[in-house]
Protein backbone atom coordinates (compact mmCIF):
# COMPACT_ATOMS: atom_id res chain seq x y z
CA UNK A 1 0.00 0.00 0.00
CA UNK A 2 1.11 3.38 -0.91
CA UNK A 3 2.33 5.05 2.49
CA UNK A 4 0.90 8.77 3.28
CA UNK A 5 3.46 10.83 3.20
CA UNK A 6 4.03 12.98 6.36
CA UNK A 7 4.07 16.45 7.09
CA UNK A 8 5.94 17.91 9.43
CA UNK A 9 4.40 21.16 10.49
CA UNK A 10 6.52 21.40 13.46
CA UNK A 11 8.44 24.71 13.74
CA UNK A 12 11.61 23.24 11.81
CA UNK A 13 12.59 21.21 10.04
CA UNK A 14 9.98 22.78 7.96
CA UNK A 15 8.78 20.45 4.71
CA UNK A 16 11.82 19.67 2.14
CA UNK A 17 11.04 21.86 -1.55
CA UNK A 18 11.78 19.03 -4.52
CA UNK A 19 14.05 21.16 -5.87
CA UNK A 20 15.91 21.59 -2.40
CA UNK A 21 15.83 17.81 -1.97
CA UNK A 22 17.06 17.09 -5.40
CA UNK A 23 19.99 19.46 -4.48
CA UNK A 24 20.80 17.93 -1.10
CA UNK A 25 20.80 14.59 -3.17
CA UNK A 26 24.43 15.69 -5.67
CA UNK A 27 27.27 13.87 -6.05
CA UNK A 28 29.25 15.11 -3.62
CA UNK A 29 31.63 17.92 -5.11
CA UNK A 30 34.91 17.87 -3.65
CA UNK A 31 34.89 21.70 -1.37
CA UNK A 32 37.46 23.23 -3.31
CA UNK A 33 36.28 21.77 -7.18
CA UNK A 34 35.25 24.72 -9.15
CA UNK A 35 31.98 24.16 -9.85
CA UNK A 36 31.23 23.86 -5.87
CA UNK A 37 33.36 27.26 -5.21
CA UNK A 38 30.69 28.78 -7.93
CA UNK A 39 27.80 27.68 -6.04
CA UNK A 40 29.08 28.53 -2.49
CA UNK A 41 30.05 32.41 -4.27
CA UNK A 42 26.34 32.24 -5.54
CA UNK A 43 24.98 31.15 -2.12
CA UNK A 44 26.41 33.91 -0.13
CA UNK A 45 26.20 36.85 -2.75
CA UNK A 46 22.20 35.57 -2.32
CA UNK A 47 22.19 35.63 1.20
CA UNK A 48 24.00 39.40 1.53
CA UNK A 49 21.04 40.52 -0.42
CA UNK A 50 18.38 38.90 1.53
CA UNK A 51 19.97 40.23 4.88
CA UNK A 52 21.43 43.69 3.03
CA UNK A 53 24.82 42.47 4.98
CA UNK A 54 28.61 43.74 3.95
CA UNK A 55 29.34 39.95 5.32
CA UNK A 56 28.61 36.17 5.78
CA UNK A 57 29.52 33.27 6.99
CA UNK A 58 27.83 30.04 5.94
CA UNK A 59 29.16 26.91 7.69
CA UNK A 60 28.50 23.23 9.38
CA UNK A 61 26.59 23.96 12.91
CA UNK A 62 23.48 24.88 13.43
CA UNK A 63 21.03 28.01 14.95
CA UNK A 64 23.39 27.80 18.75
CA UNK A 65 26.61 28.10 16.58
CA UNK A 66 25.39 30.92 14.92
CA UNK A 67 24.48 32.77 18.46
CA UNK A 68 27.93 31.67 20.16
CA UNK A 69 29.68 33.18 16.63
CA UNK A 70 27.88 36.34 17.14
CA UNK A 71 28.94 37.01 21.06
CA UNK A 72 32.44 35.61 20.87
CA UNK A 73 33.77 37.80 17.74
CA UNK A 74 31.83 41.00 19.01
CA UNK A 75 31.40 40.53 23.22
CA UNK A 76 34.40 40.02 25.65
CA UNK A 77 35.00 38.87 28.80
CA UNK A 78 33.63 41.38 31.90
CA UNK A 79 31.68 43.40 29.18
CA UNK A 80 27.62 43.89 29.40
CA UNK A 81 25.17 42.23 27.55
CA UNK A 82 21.62 43.21 27.02
CA UNK A 83 19.10 40.30 26.35
CA UNK A 84 16.01 40.53 25.60
CA UNK A 85 13.73 37.54 26.43
CA UNK A 86 10.68 36.54 24.60
CA UNK A 87 11.30 32.92 25.88
CA UNK A 88 13.59 29.82 25.50
CA UNK A 89 15.94 30.88 23.05
CA UNK A 90 16.13 34.62 24.05
CA UNK A 91 17.00 32.96 27.29
CA UNK A 92 19.45 30.67 25.95
CA UNK A 93 22.09 34.20 25.56
CA UNK A 94 21.95 34.09 28.55
CA UNK A 95 24.09 30.84 30.02
CA UNK A 96 25.57 31.15 26.80
CA UNK A 97 27.14 34.59 27.67
CA UNK A 98 27.85 33.24 31.13
CA UNK A 99 30.62 30.79 29.58
CA UNK A 100 32.65 33.54 27.98
CA UNK A 101 32.42 35.45 31.21
CA UNK A 102 30.52 38.27 30.00
CA UNK A 103 27.94 39.77 32.54
CA UNK A 104 24.10 38.90 31.56
CA UNK A 105 21.61 41.54 31.77
CA UNK A 106 18.06 39.90 31.04
CA UNK A 107 15.01 41.53 30.14
CA UNK A 108 11.73 39.05 30.45
CA UNK A 109 8.24 39.24 30.45
CA UNK A 110 5.44 36.79 30.62
CA UNK A 111 5.26 33.97 28.10
CA UNK A 112 3.38 35.16 24.83
CA UNK A 113 4.17 38.53 25.61
CA UNK A 114 6.51 41.06 24.44
CA UNK A 115 9.29 43.24 26.93
CA UNK A 116 7.96 47.25 26.12
CA UNK A 117 10.08 49.32 24.30
CA UNK A 118 10.53 51.73 27.27
CA UNK A 119 11.57 49.26 29.47
CA UNK A 120 14.61 47.83 27.12
CA UNK A 121 15.30 52.13 26.85
CA UNK A 122 15.77 52.73 30.48
CA UNK A 123 18.16 49.67 30.49
CA UNK A 124 20.13 50.90 27.84
CA UNK A 125 20.18 54.70 28.71
CA UNK A 126 21.05 53.55 32.63
CA UNK A 127 24.31 51.00 31.52
CA UNK A 128 26.48 51.07 28.73
CA UNK A 129 26.13 47.28 26.84
CA UNK A 130 28.68 46.01 24.19
CA UNK A 131 25.67 44.50 22.51
CA UNK A 132 21.99 43.96 22.92
CA UNK A 133 20.04 40.52 21.65
CA UNK A 134 16.73 40.20 20.60
CA UNK A 135 15.15 37.06 19.33
CA UNK A 136 12.97 38.04 16.14
CA UNK A 137 10.69 35.02 16.52
CA UNK A 138 11.36 33.25 19.94
CA UNK A 139 9.80 29.53 18.64
CA UNK A 140 9.09 28.63 22.42
CA UNK A 141 6.06 31.20 22.75
CA UNK A 142 5.44 32.68 19.10
CA UNK A 143 6.26 36.01 20.29
CA UNK A 144 7.48 38.38 17.39
CA UNK A 145 10.13 40.52 18.62
CA UNK A 146 10.14 44.44 17.76
CA UNK A 147 12.84 43.87 15.43
CA UNK A 148 13.00 47.76 13.80
CA UNK A 149 12.00 49.63 16.89
CA UNK A 150 14.92 48.08 18.87
CA UNK A 151 17.49 49.39 15.92
CA UNK A 152 16.32 52.42 16.60
CA UNK A 153 17.32 52.03 20.33
CA UNK A 154 20.70 49.99 19.56
CA UNK A 155 21.47 53.05 17.00
CA UNK A 156 20.46 55.83 20.03
CA UNK A 157 22.18 54.07 22.69
CA UNK A 158 25.53 52.89 20.34
CA UNK A 159 25.56 49.59 20.96
CA UNK A 160 25.94 46.60 18.47
CA UNK A 161 22.57 44.99 17.68
CA UNK A 162 22.37 40.73 17.18
CA UNK A 163 19.44 39.76 16.44
CA UNK A 164 18.31 35.70 16.48
CA UNK A 165 16.77 34.90 12.95
CA UNK A 166 16.66 31.66 13.30
CA UNK A 167 12.33 31.22 13.25
CA UNK A 168 12.36 34.02 11.21
CA UNK A 169 15.10 34.72 8.00
CA UNK A 170 13.50 34.13 5.14
CA UNK A 171 9.91 34.25 6.04
CA UNK A 172 10.16 37.71 7.81
CA UNK A 173 11.58 41.15 6.67
CA UNK A 174 15.24 41.76 8.23
CA UNK A 175 16.82 44.25 6.13
CA UNK A 176 19.68 44.78 8.46
CA UNK A 177 20.68 48.20 7.09
CA UNK A 178 16.87 49.63 7.00
CA UNK A 179 16.66 48.31 10.56
CA UNK A 180 19.91 49.15 12.07
CA UNK A 181 20.68 45.32 12.84
CA UNK A 182 24.96 45.18 12.86
CA UNK A 183 24.17 41.35 13.33
CA UNK A 184 21.92 38.03 12.13
CA UNK A 185 22.05 35.15 13.79
CA UNK A 186 20.55 32.24 12.10
CA UNK A 187 19.65 28.64 10.29
CA UNK A 188 18.70 27.22 7.05
CA UNK A 189 16.00 24.37 8.57
CA UNK A 190 12.79 26.65 9.08
CA UNK A 191 12.10 29.28 6.79
CA UNK A 192 14.98 28.54 4.06
CA UNK A 193 13.22 24.86 3.84
CA UNK A 194 16.73 23.38 3.60
CA UNK A 195 17.38 20.15 5.92
CA UNK A 196 19.68 20.80 9.63
CA UNK A 197 22.77 21.00 9.31
CA UNK A 198 24.63 25.18 8.71
CA UNK A 199 24.58 27.92 10.48
CA UNK A 200 25.05 31.36 9.08
CA UNK A 201 25.78 34.71 10.03
CA UNK A 202 25.28 37.86 8.34
CA UNK A 203 27.14 41.04 9.83
CA UNK A 204 27.98 44.50 8.67
CA UNK A 205 31.46 46.75 8.71
CA UNK A 206 30.64 48.04 12.42
CA UNK A 207 30.48 44.22 13.58
CA UNK A 208 33.62 43.35 11.89
CA UNK A 209 35.57 46.49 13.07
CA UNK A 210 34.60 45.46 16.34
CA UNK A 211 35.98 41.63 15.67
CA UNK A 212 39.11 43.77 14.97
CA UNK A 213 39.50 45.86 17.89
CA UNK A 214 39.07 42.52 20.45
CA UNK A 215 42.10 40.97 18.68
CA UNK A 216 42.48 37.42 20.31
CA UNK A 217 38.96 36.04 21.12
CA UNK A 218 37.92 32.74 23.12
CA UNK A 219 37.40 30.40 19.84
CA UNK A 220 38.69 29.13 17.01
CA UNK A 221 36.06 27.13 14.89
CA UNK A 222 33.84 29.98 15.68
CA UNK A 223 36.33 33.02 14.77
CA UNK A 224 35.12 34.89 12.42
CA UNK A 225 38.68 35.41 11.26
CA UNK A 226 39.15 31.67 10.25
CA UNK A 227 36.52 31.68 7.81
CA UNK A 228 36.23 35.38 6.62
CA UNK A 229 39.12 34.62 4.17
CA UNK A 230 37.22 31.44 2.92
CA UNK A 231 33.93 33.44 2.22
CA UNK A 232 35.94 35.82 -0.37
CA UNK A 233 37.42 32.75 -1.66
CA UNK A 234 35.96 29.14 -0.97
CA UNK A 235 38.87 27.49 -2.72
CA UNK A 236 40.80 27.58 0.11
CA UNK A 237 40.70 25.90 3.07
CA UNK A 238 40.22 25.76 6.71
CA UNK A 239 37.47 22.90 8.07
CA UNK A 240 35.49 20.73 5.29
CA UNK A 241 32.27 22.56 4.17
CA UNK A 242 29.26 20.38 4.30
CA UNK A 243 28.91 20.32 0.38
CA UNK A 244 25.79 18.86 -0.24
CA UNK A 245 24.09 20.95 2.54
CA UNK A 246 25.74 24.05 0.73
CA UNK A 247 24.18 22.87 -2.97
CA UNK A 248 20.68 22.19 -1.10
CA UNK A 249 21.16 26.26 0.76
CA UNK A 250 21.74 27.59 -2.97
CA UNK A 251 18.79 26.43 -4.32
CA UNK A 252 16.64 27.62 -1.63
CA UNK A 253 17.98 31.10 -2.11
CA UNK A 254 17.80 30.98 -5.60
CA UNK A 255 14.12 30.08 -5.45
CA UNK A 256 13.53 32.72 -2.79
CA UNK A 257 14.98 35.23 -4.81
CA UNK A 258 12.91 33.85 -7.56
CA UNK A 259 9.84 34.25 -5.64
CA UNK A 260 10.77 37.66 -4.84
CA UNK A 261 11.15 38.89 -1.08
CA UNK A 262 8.49 41.27 -1.29
CA UNK A 263 6.25 38.33 -1.99
CA UNK A 264 7.42 35.85 -0.40
CA UNK A 265 7.15 38.00 3.11
CA UNK A 266 3.75 38.83 2.07
CA UNK A 267 2.68 34.69 1.58
CA UNK A 268 3.80 34.26 5.02
CA UNK A 269 2.09 36.89 6.47
CA UNK A 270 -0.74 35.32 4.28
CA UNK A 271 -0.21 32.51 5.42
CA UNK A 272 0.05 32.96 9.22
CA UNK A 273 -3.53 35.50 9.02
CA UNK A 274 -5.00 31.95 7.10
CA UNK A 275 -3.93 29.70 9.81
CA UNK A 276 -4.81 31.57 12.77
CA UNK A 277 -8.43 32.25 11.23
CA UNK A 278 -8.60 28.47 11.15
CA UNK A 279 -7.74 27.34 14.72
CA UNK A 280 -10.28 30.38 15.88
CA UNK A 281 -13.07 28.98 13.90
CA UNK A 282 -11.37 25.42 15.88
CA UNK A 283 -12.35 27.22 19.19
CA UNK A 284 -8.87 27.63 19.96
CA UNK A 285 -6.68 30.47 20.75
CA UNK A 286 -2.84 31.54 20.64
CA UNK A 287 -0.62 32.25 24.02
CA UNK A 288 0.83 34.83 22.26
CA UNK A 289 -1.06 38.42 22.38
CA UNK A 290 -2.67 39.70 19.01
CA UNK A 291 0.11 42.28 18.31
CA UNK A 292 3.05 39.68 18.59
CA UNK A 293 1.67 37.40 16.95
CA UNK A 294 4.68 35.75 14.63
CA UNK A 295 4.09 34.93 10.42
CA UNK A 296 6.33 32.06 10.88
CA UNK A 297 4.40 29.95 13.59
CA UNK A 298 1.48 29.79 15.77
CA UNK A 299 1.48 28.51 19.72
CA UNK A 300 -1.63 27.27 20.66
CA UNK A 301 -3.28 27.33 24.12
CA UNK A 302 -4.85 23.41 24.97
CA UNK A 303 -8.50 23.70 25.94
CA UNK A 304 -8.93 22.43 29.78
CA UNK A 305 -8.54 19.14 29.74
CA UNK A 306 -6.78 18.80 26.68
CA UNK A 307 -3.64 16.47 27.23
CA UNK A 308 -0.86 17.09 25.11
CA UNK A 309 0.56 13.94 24.53
CA UNK A 310 -2.92 12.43 23.91
CA UNK A 311 -3.83 15.23 20.91
CA UNK A 312 -0.13 15.01 19.47
CA UNK A 313 -0.42 11.29 19.22
CA UNK A 314 -4.15 11.23 17.69
CA UNK A 315 -2.47 14.13 15.09
CA UNK A 316 0.21 11.58 14.01
CA UNK A 317 -2.32 9.30 13.20
CA UNK A 318 -3.48 11.35 10.28
CA UNK A 319 0.37 11.90 9.19
CA UNK A 320 0.67 15.52 10.78
CA UNK A 321 3.27 16.22 12.85
CA UNK A 322 3.16 19.18 15.31
CA UNK A 323 5.60 20.23 17.86
CA UNK A 324 5.02 20.20 22.17
CA UNK A 325 5.56 22.94 24.48
CA UNK A 326 9.22 23.72 25.61
CA UNK A 327 9.95 25.72 28.65
CA UNK A 328 7.36 27.12 30.78
CA UNK A 329 4.46 26.31 28.42
CA UNK A 330 5.71 22.42 28.47
CA UNK A 331 2.10 20.45 28.44
CA UNK A 332 -0.12 23.61 28.07
CA UNK A 333 0.51 24.43 24.54
CA UNK A 334 1.20 22.86 21.08
CA UNK A 335 3.16 24.54 18.08
CA UNK A 336 2.54 24.72 14.71
CA UNK A 337 5.49 25.85 11.81
CA UNK A 338 3.95 27.62 8.93
CA UNK A 339 7.25 28.76 7.06
CA UNK A 340 9.57 28.26 4.20
CA UNK A 341 8.04 26.37 0.92
CA UNK A 342 4.62 25.70 2.13
CA UNK A 343 1.60 26.94 1.19
CA UNK A 344 -2.80 27.03 1.65
CA UNK A 345 -2.48 23.32 0.86
CA UNK A 346 -0.48 22.26 3.69
CA UNK A 347 -2.53 24.65 5.95
CA UNK A 348 -5.57 22.58 5.24
CA UNK A 349 -4.21 19.31 6.08
CA UNK A 350 -2.86 20.38 8.96
CA UNK A 351 -6.34 22.06 10.17
CA UNK A 352 -8.43 18.88 9.26
CA UNK A 353 -6.20 16.75 11.36
CA UNK A 354 -6.31 19.05 14.38
CA UNK A 355 -10.40 18.89 13.76
CA UNK A 356 -9.91 14.78 13.91
CA UNK A 357 -7.21 15.30 16.72
CA UNK A 358 -9.77 17.24 18.53
CA UNK A 359 -12.83 15.24 17.76
CA UNK A 360 -10.97 12.00 19.19
CA UNK A 361 -9.73 13.66 22.14
CA UNK A 362 -13.50 14.31 22.96
CA UNK A 363 -13.76 17.38 22.28
CA UNK A 364 -16.60 18.94 20.12
CA UNK A 365 -15.67 21.41 16.83
CA UNK A 366 -17.99 22.09 14.22
CA UNK A 367 -16.58 19.32 10.95
CA UNK A 368 -14.86 21.81 8.15
CA UNK A 369 -15.07 25.18 10.67
CA UNK A 370 -11.19 25.57 10.34
CA UNK A 371 -10.19 24.32 6.62
CA UNK A 372 -13.27 26.80 5.66
CA UNK A 373 -12.26 29.92 7.38
CA UNK A 374 -8.41 29.46 6.49
CA UNK A 375 -9.39 29.01 3.10
CA UNK A 376 -11.54 32.28 2.72
CA UNK A 377 -8.84 34.44 4.98
CA UNK A 378 -6.27 33.01 1.74
CA UNK A 379 -8.67 34.20 -0.47
CA UNK A 380 -8.80 37.29 0.62
CA UNK A 381 -4.79 38.18 -0.82
C1 LIG B 1 14.60 31.38 17.79
C2 LIG B 1 15.59 30.27 17.91
N1 LIG B 1 16.86 30.55 18.19
C3 LIG B 1 17.79 29.59 18.28
C4 LIG B 1 17.48 28.27 18.09
C5 LIG B 1 18.53 27.23 18.16
O1 LIG B 1 18.71 26.69 16.89
P1 LIG B 1 19.29 25.21 16.67
O2 LIG B 1 18.32 24.26 17.25
O3 LIG B 1 19.38 25.11 15.16
O4 LIG B 1 20.63 25.19 17.34
C6 LIG B 1 16.17 27.91 17.80
C7 LIG B 1 15.77 26.51 17.59
O5 LIG B 1 14.66 26.17 17.30
C8 LIG B 1 15.20 28.94 17.70
O6 LIG B 1 13.93 28.65 17.41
Amino acid sequence: MLKQKPLVMIPGPTPVAEPIREAMAVQTYGHTYGGFVAIYKECLAGLKTIFQADHVIVVGGAGTLSMEMALVNTVKAGESLLIISHGLFGDRFGPMAKAYGIEADVLTCPPGERVPLPEIEAKLAAKKYAAITLTHVDTSTGVLGQAKEVGELARKYNTLYILDGVCASAGIPEPMKDYGVDIIVTTCQKAFGTPPGLTMVAFNDKALARREELGAVSGYYTDWKNWLPIMENPALYFSTPPVNHIVALNESVKLILQEGLEERYKRHERIGRSFRAGIAALGLKPVTSPEALAPTLSVITYPEGLDDAAFRAAMEKYDVFVAGGVGALKGKIFRVGHMGNICINELVVTLYAIERALTDCGITVTPGAGVGAAWSEWHKG
